[in-house]
């Protein structure tokens, strides 16, 4: 583990930058936009990219070439650029452990076709799946790959893992294959623990499983999705994707979990925990509860789905002394918003009479979360994505949109909703409570409506000075590029720090802990489309694009988002 060693840029003092009232003092992007096949970033920062999908992790791994194969992918970095944290290996802020969540990327895409034909296919989508943990440096004011590094790997859908926690060992994870637990897929955003390890979050898993003969979803499967239809045909060509397989029957139960990575230690199995519950996981946004428990705030993805925390039994210190995860023993809660601006944390434990009745044992409740939530009165949100705690304690959440919502309510005010919210809460009792207070940070608009207007906001930051970093993921198929605003949570002014290229959503924040550079990522730049974008190579109307990294820094060499 990387304990003590800037665990964070979340941990950087407090007020280092310029003063309060020059909060954020960049030049904001005009609404103006070129020919989206450019990033456009503000005056005074500048942006180089690097890290592209298919990049050798190693000096002795293969050169990019597309349509990649399975064994050169597993080598490579993966395909949508997701929630990421930098590590850092030393105290010069510029030597590091990226840690690199890859989202999906489609078969057309990836493979370039719509459907893979072989296993080996099947096998190089799979590896352009999961997290990249690679090592960095910036030298001559250049970040680049540290190219015989011994802590640089790929974590993806056939790495051997293991799960912790309640359902550690359940029948409904086992099956009559005999199978190890392999794999973490749909890896959307992410967490950081103050231990040094990295959350990695399986968001959209049902999307990968398949079904090769008659298959009729269960009510919890239907609830998580798992309708047989699968985007990526790996079922075909490997039965642990295919619904209808007997001896892989509980396989799905292995997927939509909070994976901890210990950047550090190549040779550590990623670990499921299971206490934080199964569910579309966007992101795990910890923060240091009451006592020094671990509480994890973390959001469902999908439209009427909840908003929840994991709060740990015990100081993290003393449970890691004991040779245990703070990550296995608690309580999950999951949150219903009243009209009056007030808030439960309701627990998702046996004590509930109605969890009794509908479930055997803990680990059923925490497989079944989203069915657990919707009995004890959860609030069903427009689509919760990424979570962040401020420095004040304040926690937000980005609920991108929810089309469908016909009823609106307090927390979710729009009915239809296209452009979302920013939802911020106070927990009662430092994280550790069972109530709290709420109200919105920010409703949205579309995208560019106004010089201060973003839309559908999802990867979020908040820093250490009271900015808060919003990314957006909408209107991308209008042609409408995304783009990375930075706000001042006192004021609430909005300020455009960069545009992306068409196509592209902008996700995915961390910096370095003297917070000099800021990493956000650049995803399914012209949706793989090389008539679109050649993005990060010059357009040539055949290159195909490459989701990739933006380093970006202030040029004065001051702190990002000032
Ligand atoms: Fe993976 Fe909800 O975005
Ligand atoms: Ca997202
Ligand atoms: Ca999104
Ligand atoms: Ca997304």
């Amino acid at each position: 583990m990387l304990a003590g060693l800037g665990f964070l840029a979340g941990c950087a003092t407090r007020g280092a930058s310029a003063s309060s009232d020059q909060l954020v003092g960049f030049t904001p992007v005009p609404r103006t936009f070129p020919d989206g096949k450019h990033i456009v970033i503000a005056n005074e920062y500048e942006y180089e990219t690097f890290v592209p999908w298919g990049e050798p992790l190693t000096s002795g791994a293969p050169a990019w070439q597309w349509p990649p194969s399975a064994s050169a992918q597993a080598q490579q970095v993966g395909i949508g650029h997701d929630g990421m944290t930098f590590f850092a290996l030393d105290d010069s802020g510029q030597h590091g452990l990226l840690a690199l969540n890859h989202e999906y990327g489609s078969n057309p895409a990836v493979l370039g076709v719509d459907t893979p034909t072989t296993l080996d296919q099947v096998r190089a989508s799979q590896h352009a799946h999961g997290v990249s943990v690679i090592e960095i440096r910036q030298t001559n004011g250049r970040w680049e790959v540290v190219a015989d590094s011994r802590l640089s790997r790929r974590i993806h859908v056939n790495t051997e893992m293991t799960m912790s926690g309640p359902v550690e060992g359940h029948a409904l994870i086992t099956n009559p294959a005999g199978n190890p637990i392999l794999g973490t897929l749909n890896n959307c955003a992410n967490g950081q623990t103050p231990w040094g390890t990295y959350l990695t979050c399986e968001e959209n898993f049902n999307f990968y499983f398949g079904a090769n003969s008659a298959f009729e979803p269960t009510e919890r499967q239907a609830r998580y999705g798992l309708t047989g239809a699968s985007f990526y045909g790996w079922h075909t060509f490997d039965p642990r994707f295919d619904l209808s397989d007997p001896d892989y029957k509980n396989e799905s139960n292995r997927f939509g979990w909070v994976v901890e990575i210990d950047p550090a230690n190549p040779a550590e199995k990623p670990v499921k925990r299971s206490a934080l519950g199964r569910f579309k996981h966007e992101s795990a946004a910890f923060a240091e509860g009451r006592d020094g428990r671990a509480v994890v705030y973390m959001g469902d993805d999908q439209q009427f789905e909840f908003i929840y925390k994991f709060v740990a039994n015990d100081d993290w210190r003393q449970t890691l002394s004991a040779g245990k995860s703070p990550l296995d023993e608690g309580v999950l809660y999951v949150a219903r918003f009243d009209d009056d601006n007030t808030g439960v944390w309701l627990p998702l434990t046996l004590e509930q009479p109605k969890l009794a009745a509908a479930f055997d044992d803990q680990a059923e409740i925490l497989l079944q979360a989203r069915l657990a939530a919707t009995l004890v009165g959860a609030t069903p949100m427009d689509r919760p994505e990424w979570i962040s705690v401020g420095p004040d304690g304040d926690a937000f959440c980005t609920l991108t949109n929810n089309t469908q919502r016909s009823v609106a309510d307090a927390a979710n005010p729009n009915a239809p909703n296209p452009y979302g919210q920013i939802i911020r809460w106070r927990d009662a009792n430092q994280h550790v409570g069972t109530t709290f207070t709420w109200d919105h940070f920010l409703i949205c608009d579309d995208i560019y409506q106004t010089e201060q207007s973003l839309g559908s906001p999802d990867g979020l930051w908040a820093d250490p000075d009271g900015r808060l970093f919003i990314c957006t993921d909408g209107r991308q198929f209008e042609g409408k590029p995304d783009q990375l605003v930075v706000a001042d949570t006192t004021t609430g002014q909005l300020s455009r720090l960069l545009v992306g290229v068409t196509g592209c959503e902008i996700t995915g924040l961390t910096t370095t802990p003297d917070r000099r550079t800021l990493f956000v990522n650049v995803q399914h730049p012209g949706n793989g489309d090389p008539a679109v974008t050649s993005f990060p190579a010059a357009d040539d109307g055949k290159t195909v694009p490459r989701d990739c990294t933006l380093a970006v820094r202030r040029k004065d060499g001051g702190i990002v988002g000032s």
